[in-house]
């Protein structure tokens, strides 16, 4: 069995108390035989910060390159507002993404069954819910430049940001997309706005190149990315695996999330390109969540965002597909019995702290390995 090395970021807030449930999962993993892990951990954010005055520091940043992936928890709080710009716990979280160079950014929406009435939309558009959207993450109009504000003089400004998208950085989005889909529902929707920016040309080019040269398997379609956020809340299901940009793509994958409930149940990958060498790719796991500031020190926060994180580091990090998706059917399972973190209570449904949801998870592994 292969032996991975993760190294542990619980970051500030109720990152570390999530990250406590992961901790013990792994645990439980390695005394049962489900995998082979070796953890390290780090300092990020607001910890990192009132130990070591950065916000990630050098040889943190060190562990990270040399690990197989980073299990992150969140950062960040009032309790350092004040703190230089480069030194905020938020910039932990960027360090990582860009010294990583992780490039694609998978954010499933799941609607457990158990969940589907707590949707704002009708339960029949939202049960069984299952589709992912891979935004790109380290170019487009977040990054182009010119980027700035100049006066005009004339009492004006004039602000500018500018959207830029190389061939490359396009195919390699779309061949984690078509990959992604391969393992999935075989389906890309891929979505631009190719009738008003030159950029949406070019994206439609190169996947349109892509799909035909190497993944004629998969079904392509293209979606303008307004349209696409229509039919998101239209008829969600429609969908398997969607690719955009990062700009749509932030909006997109914050509208496809709350679809299903809770930020508290809502997990994300973030991945880079694939060495030659081992086969393996730089890759971070967070949930979508921050450090929760209100809950924290509570033993409230709902620990089911970072253990199907951690269930994504199995399934794209080391091709433990099925380990993956014992922790998956795990934690629908815990819903399915009605035990519920504060966050997402309802009538009926008992509710749990932070230790009892993890342990609830990991007895469900525990009966499904
Ligand atoms: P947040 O995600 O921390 O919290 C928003 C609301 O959702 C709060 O009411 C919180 O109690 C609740 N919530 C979030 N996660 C939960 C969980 N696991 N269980 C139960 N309830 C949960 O976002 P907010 O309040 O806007 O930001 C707080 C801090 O976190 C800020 O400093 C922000 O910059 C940072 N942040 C960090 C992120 C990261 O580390 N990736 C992402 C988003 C925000
Ligand atoms: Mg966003």
């Amino acid at each position: 069995m292969a032996t991975y090395k993760l190294l542990l970021l619980p970051g500030d807030g109720i990152g570390t108390e999530v990250m406590a449930e992961v901790k013990r999962l792994i645990a439980w993993m390695n005394s049962h035989g489900l995998g082979s892990f070796e953890t390290e951990e780090g300092l990020v954010g607001g910890a990192a910060y009132d130990a070591e005055g950065v916000a990630i520091s050098d040889a943190t940043m060190a562990l990270a390159q040399a690990s197989d992936a980073v299990i992150f928890g969140a950062v960040g709080g009032p309790k350092w507002a004040d703190v230089p710009y480069e030194a905020r716990p938020e910039a932990g979280l960027l360090r990582l993404r860009k010294d990583l160079a992780l490039y694609a950014n998978l954010r499933p929406a799941i609607c457990y069954p158990a969940l589907a009435d707590a949707s704002s939309l009708k339960r029949e558009v939202v049960d069984g819910l299952d589709i992912m959207i891979v935004r790109e993450l380290t170019g487009g109009v977040y990054f182009g430049e010119p980027k700035t504000i100049v006066d005009l003089g004339n009492g004006q400004k004039r602000a500018i940001d500018t959207q830029v998208y190389d061939t490359y950085e396009i195919e390699r989005i779309g061949r984690v997309a078509f990959e992604l889909a391969r393992k999935r529902g075989n389906k890309v929707a891929s979505m631009e706005k190719r009738n008003v920016m030159k950029s949406g040309v070019l994206w439609n080019e190169v996947m349109t190149a892509l799909h035909a040269r190497e993944f004629k398997d998969v079904a392509l379609e293209h979606v303008l990315a307004d349209a696409g956020g229509m039919q998101l809340v239209r008829w969600p299901k429609q969908f398997d695996v969607i690719v955009t940009d990062n700009l749509f793509g932030d909006l997109l994958s914050d509208v496809a999330s709350m679809l299903t409930g809770s930020l508290g149940m809502l997990p994300s990958a973030s991945l880079g390109d694939v060495d030659p060498a081992t086969g393996t790719r730089k890759s971070m796991y967070e949930p979508v969540h921050g450090s929760a500031p209100d809950i924290q020190g509570k033993g409230i926060a709902n620990p089911i965002a970072m253990l199907a994180s951690f269930a994504m580091a199995l399934r794209y990090s080391f091709g433990l597909g099925k380990e993956a998706d014992f922790i998956e059917t795990a934690i629908a399972a815990t819903l399915d019995k009605g035990l519920r973190t504060a966050d997402i209570k309802s009538d009926g449904t008992t509710v749990v702290g932070t230790r009892e949801m993890g342990q609830a998870v990991i007895d469900e592994v525990a009966r499904l390995a």
